[in-house]
């Protein structure tokens, strides 16, 4: 089954929506979406935006804060550009019905503002502690008013389609690769559908699944980082994942099922790091204490378990009016309320748990891929807005302004004639049933637990060789059974985690540095000559 848009975007969080709505305006757009459409990450976001809002604030505070976090490596000219756009982004979501909170301050209202870790300024803007929700909730809802949009839910894009899937194509130049669409898993009938379109937009956003304990949720396997690469373009940056410090600890935890985050909002609000004597410790590390950057708040927190032999550290706000409490994080009260911990009353055990990733599908200003008519924005992307540590909230930031760009940039080719090669039907000849799917839950759970334990907060070389041995093995045995099997969306997501775990051992063996988020013990500093982007790209 062949279906023809102008635009095909893979993914409904925030970077996905954002650039639907915009392009709808101008062509017919298909959005794919794996699961229900609005389970993302996006979905999940709870601390908020950030942007500069305040008189005491400005672009250039916002610019230091965000690359005095990235260690080094964000790109000046992408961090400028994504900060002097945030009001902009925070008042055309307005625009599109998001509901931010509110103060009063005499008898006006202005958006309320909160601070979180590595930020100068108060510059978050929120909506209570369930900002994500609030955020799809309006785009689906602007969505589902627009003609010219149609979500398919329940669609897993398995490969891209490229050159290496197309014969004879004419007018192409040499040496580039172009994307006409993809082959996507109709889950509920198992039909696999060719979508093609002039522009595709990959917002497949995160890679936390790869990791054992993870805030995300089941959907961020990082589909679009291995689709990207076993197409041959370029990825980068992927040892730079972000663990989050303070998601909350069960020590019955089901690691299918994401990690509850404790928002950093929520130290912005007074709370305090302390050990099980309920002293505080996070003045010994940094000077900001519990609202240092994330990195150097989840590496203490590493190192305060390792050396107390205890679970977790906990969060302590209860010093706070309880009432206050309560109004500001309702969410996260009554999730800590479920589990038997009343926050206004005693402090929340927390743990960190991998969380974004910084890396991705290299792109530049305008969210371009090195894969032609290919754009990615959003938690897939590689921008270098981040660097080697991403400010809190500064996420959903970049996918606005990223996917703002690319729509921009993209509007030229959508305006084209049709001129799709013919792209041949996906093929299940000689592929069986499988009958072996527990050794696909077992493969899932050992790159889960094998990039915890060797790929972590705290890293060695011995132990990323020994983790890139492994995976290897289990990657290359998933790649034979995907070529012997009909297609499911576990096997689909399995060889992506495969795949994507591979590439982050092998981002972080090449990086022989500890800087932000990479940390190795075997080399404790950073580096001058490692102060450059990770790249990765497939030999032809
Ligand atoms: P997502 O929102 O993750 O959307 C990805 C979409 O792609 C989903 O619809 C998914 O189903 C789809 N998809 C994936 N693979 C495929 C495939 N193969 N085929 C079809 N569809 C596919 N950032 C902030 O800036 N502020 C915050 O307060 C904040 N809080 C957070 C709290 C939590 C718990 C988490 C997990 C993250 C938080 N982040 C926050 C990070 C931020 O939410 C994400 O980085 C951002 O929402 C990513 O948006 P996205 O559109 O790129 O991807
Ligand atoms: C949080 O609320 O702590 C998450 C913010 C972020 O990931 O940017």
């Amino acid at each position: 089954m062949e279906v023809r848009a102008d635009y095909l975007v893979l993914g409904s969080g925030i970077a996905g929506l954002s650039f639907a709505l915009k392009a709808a305006e101008h062509g017919r757009v298909l959005v794919v979406t794996k699961k229900e459409r609005a389970e993302s990450n996006t979905n999940y976001a709870q601390g908020g935006i950030a942007a500069v809002l305040s008189p005491d604030d400005s672009f250039e505070l916002h610019v230091e804060d965000t690359l005095k976090a990235g260690a080094g490596l964000c790109h000046r000219d992408a961090v400028e550009l994504v900060v002097r756009e945030g009001p902009r982004m925070v008042r055309e979501l307005m625009e599109w019905g998001v509901e931010f909170t509110k103060r009063r301050v005499g008898d006006r209202e202005e958006l309320a503002l909160g601070r979180e870790g590595g930020h100068s300024r108060d510059r978050i803007v929120y909506a209570s502690d369930l900002t994500g929700r609030e955020i799809e909730r309006a785009l689906l809802e602007r969505v589902k008013e627009h003609g010219n949009i149609e979500v398919l839910e329940n669609h897993i894009a398995i490969d891209l389609i490229t050159e290496h899937h197309v014969f004879g194509v004419k007018g192409v130049p040499k040496g580039h690769i172009t994307c006409w669409g993809a082959y996507v898993l109709d889950t509920k009938s198992g039909l696999v559908k060719k979508l093609l379109a002039k522009v595709v937009l990959l917002a497949t956003g995160g890679t936390g699944r790869v990791y054992l304990h993870t805030t995300n949720p089941k959907i961020a396997t990082g589909d679009g980082i291995a689709m990207v690469y076993r197409a041959g373009g370029k990825v980068g940056n992927l040892e730079f994942m972000q663990f989050h410090p303070t998601a909350l600890y069960r020590p019955d935890a089901d690691p299918d099922e994401p990690a509850f985050l404790i928002s950093e909002a929520v130290r912005g609000y007074g709370g305090v790091l302390v050990n099980r004597k309920g002293e505080a410790f996070m003045e010994k590390y940094h000077p900001m204490g519990s609202l240092a950057p994330r990195d150097i708040v989840a590496r203490a927190i590493d190192q305060e378990i390792k050396r107390s032999g205890e679970p977790c550290v906990y969060l302590d706000v209860t010093h706070k009016d309880p009432d206050e409490t309560r109004a500001r994080f309702p969410n996260i009260y009554s999730r800590c309320l479920d589990v038997g911990i009343d926050m206004t009353e005693e402090p929340i055990p927390v743990v960190p748990a991998a969380h974004y990733m910084c890396g991705g599908v290299v792109t530049d200003l305008w969210g371009r891929t090195s894969i032609r008519n290919l754009y990615a924005t959003g938690e897939v992307a590689l921008t270098g807005v981040h660097g080697a540590n991403r400010l809190a909230s500064n996420s959903l930031l970049e996918a606005l302004v990223f996917s703002d760009r690319a729509f921009r940039d993209s509007l030229a080719r959508a305006r084209e004639p049709d001129d799709f090669p013919e792209v041949p039907d996906w093929s299940e000849e000689n592929v069986f049933n499988a009958e072996e799917w527990v050794l696909l839950s077992h493969d899932r759970e050992e790159i889960r637990r094998l990039m915890w334990d060797y790929v972590g907060i705290v890293r060695s070389n011995y132990r990323l060789q020994r983790a890139l041995r492994r995976i290897r093995l289990i990657a290359k045995e998933v790649e034979e059974f995907y070529r012997r099997t009909k297609v499911t969306v576990d096997l689909i997501e399995l060889r992506n985690l495969a795949q994507v775990a591979e590439l982050i051992v092998r981002c972080a063996l090449a990086r022989k540095e500890s800087r932000g988020l990479h940390y190795n013990t075997d080399y404790p500093e950073p580096n001058p000559r490692y102060q450059r982007d990770t790249v990765l790209q497939k030999r032809p």
